[in-house]
């Protein structure tokens, strides 16, 4: 039985970090109605460049599970300042959520969801909310199942384009 780990990912992680990022946007891209259409040509250098940023910011995590040495997941959590008006004032929030397609429904996610949430605990933070798209059952089903309510909906309108 193989070993599920999970460690602080390091500048010298960005190949696997990267690689993982540009999997996720791919199966966002198949899956997701317009996302598609709306990759920047220049995606794979601008996933390198803000995953190197990332890993070098002090204020935010990013973590790699592994199965024995293979890396098969990742997860970044920000600090994210909420509504002047409204508590909590700040929360966590999670990106970046990926694990590869062999390694689906072994517990990786939960795993790095409990450390991100542990992360968050000791920043003195009591909530952490994400971003899921509906047309994403595996999150969407993910998301349900570790306890993530939903308690808003994100609506853009293209400008230009007739309501
Ligand atoms: C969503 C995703 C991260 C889940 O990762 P995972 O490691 O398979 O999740 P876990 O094994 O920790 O699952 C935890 C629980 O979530 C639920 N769950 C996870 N994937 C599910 C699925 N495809 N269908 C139904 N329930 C699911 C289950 O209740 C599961 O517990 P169980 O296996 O004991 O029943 C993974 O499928 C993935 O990377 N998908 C592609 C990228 C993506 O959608 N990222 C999320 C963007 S918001």
């Amino acid at each position: 039985m193989p070993r599920l780990s999970v460690r602080r990912a390091t500048p010298a992680d960005l190949p696997i970090v990267v690689r993982f990022r540009l999997a996720l946007l791919r199966h966002h891209a198949r899956r997701i109605p317009g996302v598609a259409a709306r990759v920047h040509p220049r995606a794979a250098d601008r996933a390198r460049r803000h995953a190197a940023r990332c890993l070098a910011d002090p204020t935010e995590r990013t973590w790699l599970a592994h199965l024995d040495a293979t890396p098969v997941g990742v997860l970044r959590c920000t600090v994210s300042a909420n509504s002047a008006v409204l508590r909590p004032v700040r929360y966590g929030y999670l990106a970046m959520v990926y694990v590869a397609p062999a390694a689906r429904r072994h517990g990786v996610l939960r795993r790095l969801v409990r450390v991100a949430e542990r992360w968050c605990a000791r920043q003195g933070l009591d909530e952490v909310r994400l971003h899921v798209h509906p047309a994403n059952p595996d999150g969407v089903a993910a998301w349900d199942a570790l306890g993530f309510d939903v308690v808003e909906q994100v609506r853009a309108r293209r400008l230009g384009e007739r309501p």
